[in-house]
């Protein structure tokens, strides 16, 4: 089905942009906004949960673990730093429970997961026999034999030997540290939990142990950020070889300890964190740093190592329309085209699983035209999208339906159009987050606070 072209040109709203870095939410994640899903359209979520799947269209399985030794200053997710064992038990038991739900529901249709993400929140924070009881647990609702991917996230201070081994020994295939930076002084001023002297030895067990894929995070413009230790930081990075690195540009949402204290002494950009500018040329210097050693950039966030290309599902598969059950907490799925998000709060979501119910808080069905712009703006995230996949999936010529968007991207020095692909350049990589905005439909353009 092919649409009018969004709409007419308009003059750049934002570019040159303010660059100063203030508070809200940078990275686009999804497509429509969280904030236009809504609590009404719940029963959108059942009906979706309860008919067959697409043919063909691969299942995933997001788990949400909410827990973290302390909350990161600049922290945006869904985490408890104060729940005790009984409490961390029933959280699992309600996971389980969700996901024995799922199991008896039409949109499986006998398939089996193809990817696994273990995300936080900590992951890497429970007890090896809690993490082994949960997987054997859902191993028996879901089998993972087909699964090409178990990703899991870990704060390496929260990684002993032990620990690890009995990660690896679940079947994990992509191991993911957030070691953000390497200095301490930095860490500390950010609220890490963990120390520099815990990485390397995490890292070097991890190793040792041989996981396929291992992934190291790190954050461009942290509080406190210099040049010079952030080139230290890429060289450090370069040094362990890691299977892939991910970079994220530093970014202050309202819900962050740092916004708080914004709040409270009255300051309109994040002390202490640099320009939107500073952070674009340092991830672009650490880029470069990788492709001279070895790495290829694969996305706005991401370079892979040449000898061991770095396939990431969980990424290719959802940016490319797959069906995730999200289970945990706050956690966000999207079912047979349908999106939605679990109960934001720890004791409804374990108390709903408790009468059996599932936890839905709300949910937004886009309709043909937003769910190909979906997949488009998270394709651009990869730096180039193929013009041929959108006209095979949604019959949508691309270059005509966004040809207001393309033209302004091109004029504005980001985009290169060929014959098979649209291309962004390191430039508009560098800021693929706030073009994305571009692409939008009108009514998606102002966001309502969340
Ligand atoms: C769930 S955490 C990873 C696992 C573990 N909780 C940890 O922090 O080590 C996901 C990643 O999001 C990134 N992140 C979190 N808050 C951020 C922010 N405000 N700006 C940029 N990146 C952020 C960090 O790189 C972090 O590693
Ligand atoms: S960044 Fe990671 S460790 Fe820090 S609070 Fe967030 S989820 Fe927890």
């Amino acid at each position: 089905m092919t649409a009018e072209p969004i709409s007419p040109a308009e003059p750049p709203k934002d570019i040159p942009a303010d660059e100063e870095t203030r508070a809200g939410n940078y990275f686009v994640s999804n497509y429509p906004p969280y904030a236009f899903w809504s609590k009404d359209r719940v029963d959108e979520a059942n009906a979706a949960i309860n008919r067959p799947p697409a043919p063909g269209n691969p299942l995933g399985i997001y788990v949400h673990i909410p827990f973290c030794r302390k909350r990161c200053h600049f922290c945006y997710f869904k985490v408890y730093t104060d729940k005790n064992s009984t409490e961390v038990e029933s959280y699992l038991d309600a996971a389980v429970h969700e996901l024995a739900i799922y199991a008896q529901k039409p949109f499986i249709g006998g398939r089996k997961p193809t990817f696994i993400y273990f995300g936080g929140g900590t992951p890497s924070y429970i007890s090896s026999s809690q993490l082994t009881r949960l997987v054997d647990r859902m191993k028996a609702l879901l089998p993972w034999d087909e699964a090409k991917e178990v990703a899991f996230e870990c704060e390496p201070g929260t990684l002993t030997e032990g620990k690890l081994q009995a990660i690896k020994d679940l079947g994990v295939t992509r191991l993911s540290l957030g070691i953000e930076n390497f200095n301490d002084e930095i860490l500390l001023a950010n609220g890490r939990a963990h120390a520099s002297k815990e990485i390397g030895r995490a890292y070097d067990f991890a190793r040792s142990i041989g996981f396929p894929q291992i992934n190291i995070d790190l954050i461009a413009g942290m509080v406190g950020e210099t040049e010079a230790n952030w080139r230290d930081c890429v060289a450090r990075t370069i040094e362990m070889q890691p299977d892939s690195v991910t970079i994220y540009q530093m970014e202050v949402p309202y819900n962050t300890t740092i916004f708080k204290e914004m709040k409270v002494f009255g300051q309109s950009s994040a002390p202490g964190v640099a320009s939107w500018k500073t952070k674009r040329g340092w991830v672009e210097y650490a880029f470069a740093e990788f492709e001279k050693n070895g790495y290829t950039v694969a996305s706005a966030y991401t370079a892979v190592k040449n000898t061991s290309p770095a396939p990431f599902l969980y990424r290719d598969l959802l940016w490319r329309g797959a069906d995730m059950v999200g289970l945990g907490v706050a956690s966000f799925s999207h079912v047979n085209g349908t999106h939605y998000q679990n109960d934001h709060e720890f004791e409804s979501y374990c108390a709903k699983l408790g009468e059996g119910k599932l936890p839905l808080f709300r949910a937004l069905t886009p309709n043909a035209d937003e769910r190909m712009i979906r997949e488009f703006v998270l394709q651009m995230k990869l730096g180039s999208v193929r013009q041929a996949y959108f006209a095979e999936k949604f019959g949508v010529d691309v270059e005509r339906r966004f040809e207001a968007p393309l033209s302004r991207l091109r004029d504005w020095g980001f985009l290169t159009i060929a014959l098979d692909s649209l291309h962004l350049n390191r430039s508009g990589l560098m800021q693929v987050d706030k073009l994305l905005h571009e692409f939008f439909l009108p009514e998606h353009s102002q966001l309502p606070r969340a």
